[in-house]
């Protein structure tokens, strides 16, 4: 870390006094071009740094999401941070799921002495019906198994793997820290924190309570705390949490014809704002005034990517999406990338960070410029000052930055 910051500093150098020079000369043929050091470009992101990349749920495209083990992969991938998404059990304590609701993502159905928990609640207006971490002792959710969600993805790991803790999670990443040297981090979610509080189990004290005994509770710790929830994260900070945070920008869907996002409940707005009756979408969020409002309680953004690089297909005389791969359907496959927003210059220019979520390597996932290949996505967004993303294969993230490092001479 401190080796690559000195080259990069010394190259900044090189490159504010010397980059027209050493450019000059290269044009008219003159001086060694083997002696050159090479010139590199400057970072657009806002810290003028290099990108981040966090393992979205950990390496969740390869193994069982928010475990121990697709933590540790997406850290021998080369990812910055890990992202646990935090729920509570019925004992208080934060667990890594993406949902309260556990019924996708562990083997629980199948157990038939927990067949009496079956039930049905209401998640942010919406009645959801199967297994919930608030009905679960830690030691009852200790004898689930994880298991992948997504179809597609390698299934001979389901089960195999334990739920963690918040505190398992904080232990590994410090570990690995101490192993590699490298400056390894926690990215954790308060996830439906208007539902956790509603039920007796708020996140937001017992996240604080997990990062000032990791003793990493200040603006320089390896820690980012992200919420779809404001009210969650004004909470935080509020109470003492000194972290940066990452004010997370949803939306519902997007429509290929028009290239727009579109908007329903309950991605429609974040639920807390639903039930104070605050009326406003996801997308005020990103106007001037609605970032302006986010720098007053975070330190970043976390949109959508199709906030930044719009979605949109061609369409034929009719108006149907046109079948460009040819392969006898009409979706995302056909559609394309279109000129960027004005989202990351905006946000830069509020003072703060963009971290855009999710990058995914299956083929269904990627638009049709990219010609199959899902390097090709992240590199767009990092030529664009992208300060960070989440991606569900952090080496293909990190191979992406390889190569846009190089674009830099770096
Ligand atoms: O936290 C960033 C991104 O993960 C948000 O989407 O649904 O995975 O929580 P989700
Ligand atoms: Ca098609």
């Amino acid at each position: 870390m401190t080796n690559r910051n000195i080259t990069q500093q010394a190259r900044l150098k090189l490159g504010a006094i010397g980059a027209a020079t050493l450019l000059a000369l290269a044009a008219c043929g003159g001086g060694d071009s083997t002696l050159a050091p090479p010139v590199s470009m400057p970072f657009k992101t806002l810290n003028s740094t290099q990108p981040i990349v966090v393992g979205h749920r950990g390496a969740s495209g390869v193994l069982p999401e928010h475990t121990i083990e697709a933590y540790a992969r997406a850290i021998d991938m080369g990812a910055d941070f890990v992202e646990p998404d935090l729920v509570a059990t019925k004992d208080g304590v934060l667990i890594a799921r993406h949902e309260p609701n556990i019924t996708s993502t562990t083997n629980v159905a199948s157990l038939p002495q927990f067949a009496s928990r079956r039930t049905t609640k209401k998640v942010d207006g919406v009645d959801e019906t199967g297994w919930f971490a608030s009905d679960f002792t830690l030691a009852e959710i200790k004898t689930l198994g994880a298991v992948i969600t997504d179809a597609e993805r390698p299934k001979q790991f389901d089960g195999l793997y334990k739920i963690p803790t918040l505190q398992e999670i904080i232990d590994l990443v410090k570990a690995r820290r101490t192993a590699t040297s490298r400056d390894i981090g926690i990215y954790p979610e308060t996830k439906h924190p208007t539902f956790h509080r509603q039920l007796g189990l708020g996140l937001e004290d017992r996240l604080i309570s997990s990062i000032n005994a990791a003793s990493w509770n200040s603006r320089t710790a390896p820690v980012f705390v992200q919420s779809f929830e404001p009210g969650s994260l004004k909470e935080m900070r509020a109470k003492g949490l000194n972290t940066r945070m990452v004010q997370l920008i949803d939306a519902d869907d997007y429509d290929l014809k028009t290239g727009k996002l579109t908007y329903a409940a309950p991605y429609d707005r974040p639920y807390d704002w639903t039930v104070s009756g605050d009326t406003r979408l996801f997308s005020a969020m990103v106007t001037p005034a609605g970032l302006a409002e986010i720098k007053t309680y975070a330190d970043g953004i976390g949109p959508w990517k199709p906030y930044i690089l719009p979605i949109r297909a061609t369409l034929d005389a009719a108006g149907n999406i046109v079948d460009r791969n040819g392969d006898g359907k009409r979706d995302y496959n056909d559609a394309s990338a279109q000129s960027p927003t004005t989202l990351i210059d905006d946000a830069h220019k509020a003072g703060l960070l963009v971290h855009a979520y999710t990058f995914r390597n299956e083929q269904r996932r990627l638009t049709f410029e990219l010609n199959k290949d899902p390097v090709a996505e992240y590199l767009p967004y990092y030529r664009l000052g992208l300060d960070g993303l989440f991606s569900d294969f952090p080496d293909t993230a990190i191979a992406a930055r390889s190569t846009y490092l190089k674009e830099l001479n770096r």
